[in-house]
Order: structure tokens, then C-alpha cells, then sequence
């Protein structure tokens, strides 16, 4: 697959200009069965980004990130934990709903290596837009698209770690990265904080611990914006 750097306008300077571009992308083949691009929302100068796995069926028919059972769920952790909804940019590693039909039903699949790689070029570029004061990574798949494959959510859940080295570099942060091992870009205090994604709440044996232990997670953020 040849990636989605290719559909990125070098001029696209603002986060609205990159939704628009997404719209045409074939980077990858997921765009083929999908109803459309689902870019990130909310406000670009947003003190805290959050990052998911990619468009839920929900999503991918209304076209924003997070509107279905596991936004709906996130939206509820968020509030419990004392952070503005207004405060929080929303996107995903992936940006194209990935899924199995099975008769009618559209079955979630979990995105592979090769499509993270493909749609990372996205993510970088969105990035370079942003200027957080604190990233949330929610699961597995955007920790692999933020923190390399090695990264494990269930040892590192909950801890403030500083932004990837490579942007610590505050000359980076200008940069506009531009091929797919490109260097995510932020201020060079921002911090990061992994946690579970909002689905596997709503799978959990016990949802009440799974939600308290994501709301708690999300405290730790909170602390960095007050
Ligand atoms: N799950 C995600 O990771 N992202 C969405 O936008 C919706 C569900
Ligand atoms: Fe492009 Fe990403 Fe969609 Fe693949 S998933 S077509 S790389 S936007």
C-alpha cells in the first residue's frame, strides 16, 4: 500500500485543511468498503488530544470520531474525571473503519501494522497542527501509532510519561514532518498518558472496575490541565 503521505497537500496548514484533503485518501485499502473518511474534531488548540483505535460503525456512517457506545462511554469518563469536554481534540490512529461483513452486520476488526503505517502520515500531520498540553492514547492500536510496537498500556497505563524523545527537540516542533517515519511533532513539555481504550470497558467481565480504573487514568490528565 503506498500510505497516505501522498494525499497530504504540503499547503494544508490547519487542521480543517487536512479534513478536507482526508476525504480522498486511498492510502490504504480500508477506504474502499467504508462510507468515508472519519477525521479527528474539536478544537485544534485544545490542551488535551486524545487518540483512539479508529471509526466504529456508528462513526464511519455519521462521519465523526467517537459518537457511538464507546464515545458515548468516553464522553461519561471524561465528564467524571473533571475535564471540559471543550478542552479535548478527538482523533484516531486509523481513519477509516476497518470491518467484516457477516451477513448485514459490519464486525469491527482491528487494524494491522500495515494500516497504521499507512494512515500514520495523517496522524503526524495532525499532530504538527495541535499543541496539547497532554496526549491521552487510548489502547493498544494508538500506542502503537504513537509509541512504537514495543509499548504495553497495561504495564505503562496511568503514568504521565514525557512526549516521545525525538519531539522533545523544540526545534521540531515547526517542522512539518514529511514521510511516514516522520517525527511526531509537539511543544516540548507536553506529556502522555496511556490508558485502556473505551471499548474494552464496555467488554470487560466487570465494567464498573474497567470504567473506575479509566476514570482514574483520566484523573492523571486532568491533573495536567488545571
Ligand atoms: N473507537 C475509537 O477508537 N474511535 C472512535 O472514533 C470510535 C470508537
Ligand atoms: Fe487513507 Fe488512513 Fe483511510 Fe487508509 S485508513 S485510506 S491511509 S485515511
Amino acid at each position: 500500500a503506498p500510505g497516505a503521505q501522498q494525499f497530504i497537500p504540503p499547503d494544508a496548514d490547519t487542521v480543517d485543511a487536512l479534513r478536507d484533503a482526508a476525504r480522498g485518501c486511498r492510502g490504504c485499502e480500508l477506504y474502499e468498503p467504508a462510507t468515508q473518511t472519519v477525521f479527528g474534531r474539536g478544537d485544534p488548540h485544545a490542551p488535551a488530544v486524545f487518540v483512539g483505535e479508529q471509526p466504529g460503525d456508528v462513526e464511519d456512517r455519521q462521519g465523526l470520531p467517537f459518537v457511538g457506545p464507546a464515545g458515548h462511554l468516553l464522553r461519561r469518563a471524561v465528564d467524571d474525571a473533571g475535564i471540559d469536554p471543550k478542552h479535548i481534540y478527538l482523533t484516531n490512529a486509523v481513519k477509516h473503519f476497518r470491518f467484516e461483513l457477516r451477513g448485514k452486520r459490519r464486525i469491527h476488526q482491528t487494524p494491522d501494522r500495515t494500516h497504521i503505517v499507512a494512515c500514520r502520515p495523517w496522524l503526524v500531520a495532525e499532530f504538527a497542527r495541535l499543541d496539547p498540553r497532554v496526549v491521552v492514547v487510548l489502547g493498544a492500536t494508538a500506542a502503537k501509532a504513537l509509541l512504537g510496537p514495543s509499548f504495553r498500556v497495561t504495564r505503562q497505563r496511568g503514568e504521565l510519561l514525557p512526549w516521545p524523545a525525538s519531539a522533545q527537540n523544540p526545534e521540531d516542533f515547526t517542522r512539518v514532518p514529511t514521510d511516514s517515519t516522520g517525527t511526531l511533532t509537539a511543544a516540548p513539555q507536553t506529556q502522555l498518558l496511556a490508558t485502556i481504550h473505551p471499548s474494552a470497558v464496555l467488554r470487560a467481565d466487570n465494567r464498573d472496575i474497567a470504567y473506575d480504573g479509566l476514570v482514574a487514568d483520566l484523573k492523571v490528565a486532568a491533573g495536567v490541565l488545571r
